[in-house]
């Protein structure tokens, strides 16, 4: 097949991290017969830095023009001023917005030979595989924000056909899965979570009987994450929480820089899905331009990809084999190798390139 992939490098690390999945496409396009093309544009720092905004007109109509977009990542200490008339976030959530992306997916697979990178026990580890699907395009993110003098304020608003179409997604991909689908807010104290559980509720009971549902309360859902995560299949929640409860649940995969995800839209009347495929991480600037980032995130969002926007399933898995063998080889970065050492980017990319050749059917 031939697909167009708009490729968003963004800020930090970003241009590091998806040139490493770029050459990780292109090989599984050359042992598949398929052919990508690659078109790079400006988001975030980047952008702002060229164009004067963080999401230029020619970025968006590139993103909804290609089958699928790779995200790097935005942001850093050069545009962090807090009177900056632009940030380079603006144009990640703008993004979002625009290609109506709701449902994000990270899920959280720790790997057997990555444990002790782990704080958390390595028995508690074991057999851990949940996902986290993020609401995305509403909440407290896009709620009105003021500024009043002393005072200043973000409205966190949701309306039940945002939270019913996250829901669904998320039910549709627990019956897939283990059955069972875990629904966090805070509903003791929050009006948008109380409509949130009772939508949530209601959806499964009428559309997905078959599938197990439980409410959980944000606070101690951060405390069980740890404690008990291999008793979690899907969890779906508000925009805020599953951005902080994934930075959370990256320590039980042992890194951040292990953590894929899939934003997603709705299918369009041609079957299309909608996609960006962003690693969970940031910029990382106290990293960034030395060659030491971990790929295998955005690896993984490459592996989703190919899965999601492309309905190559083969291609993805292989893709995750081979990150698999070059972790079961034991070539980690810096961030799960620990006491100092650990390999480069270069290496680890390399790493995953060379195990492609033995996970993945060779070229008919
Ligand atoms: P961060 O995720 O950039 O970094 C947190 C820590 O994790 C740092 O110590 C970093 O070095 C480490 N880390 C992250 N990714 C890594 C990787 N692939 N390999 C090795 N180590 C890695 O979070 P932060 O420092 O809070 O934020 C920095 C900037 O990134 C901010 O401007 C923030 O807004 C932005 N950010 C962007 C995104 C995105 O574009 N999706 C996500 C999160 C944060
Ligand atoms: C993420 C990031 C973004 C978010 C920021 C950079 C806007 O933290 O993708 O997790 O909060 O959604
Ligand atoms: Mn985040």
């Amino acid at each position: 097949m031939h697909a167009e992939i708009v490729v968003l490098p963004g800020d930090g690390i970003g241009p590091e991290v998806t040139a490493a999945a770029v050459e990780v496409l292109r090989a599984v396009g050359y042992r598949y017969g398929h052919t990508f093309s690659f078109d790079t544009q400006l988001i975030g720092g980047a952008a702002i830095d060229a164009t004067g905004e963080a999401l230029p007109a020619a970025t968006l109509a590139a993103a909804k023009r290609a089958d699928a977009i790779l995200l790097g990542a935005v942001g850093g200490p050069k545009w962090s001023d807090p009177k900056a008339p632009v940030r380079p976030e603006q144009g990640l959530l703008a993004i979002r917005k625009a290609l109506g992306l709701y449902a994000n997916l990270r899920p959280v697979t720790p790997h057997p030979a990555a444990l002790g990178a782990s704080p958390i026990k390595p028995h508690l580890l074991t057999g851990v595989d949940l996902v986290v699907v993020r609401e995305l395009t509403g909440g407290i993110y896009f709620g009105d924000k003021t500024r009043d003098g002393d005072s200043a304020s973000d409205l966190c608003r949701y309306s039940v056909t945002e939270i019913e179409r996250v829901v669904r997604r998320a039910a549709a991909l627990a019956r897939s899965r283990r059955g069972r689908l875990t629904s966090v807010d805070k509903a003791n104290v929050l009006e948008t979570s109380r409509l949130w559980r009772e939508t949530a509720t209601r959806i499964v009971a009428e559309e997905f009987p078959d599938i197990q549902l439980e409410h959980q309360l944000v606070d101690s859902m951060a405390m069980h994450l740890l404690s008990r995560p291999r008793e979690y299949d899907v969890i779906v929640t508000e925009n805020m929480f599953g951005d902080i409860l994934t930075d959370e649940a990256s320590m039980l995969a042992g890194s951040l820089g292990l953590l894929p995800s899939a934003s997603l839209g709705d299918t369009d009347g041609s079957g299309r899905i909608m996609g960006l495929y962003e690693p969970i991480h940031g910029s990382a600037p106290d990293i960034a331009g030395r060659g030491v980032a971990n790929p295998y995130a955005t690896i993984l969002s490459a592996a989703l990809l190919l899965r999601h926007s492309l309905g190559l399933a083969d291609e993805a898995e292989c893709v995750e084999k081979a990150v698999a063998a070059a972790l079961d080889a034991g070539v980690f970065t810096a961030d799960i190798a620990g006491s100092g050492g650990g390999v480069g980017s270069r290496q680890a990319t390399d790493a995953v390139i060379e195990q492609l050749q033995l996970e993945c059917r060779p070229v008919m």
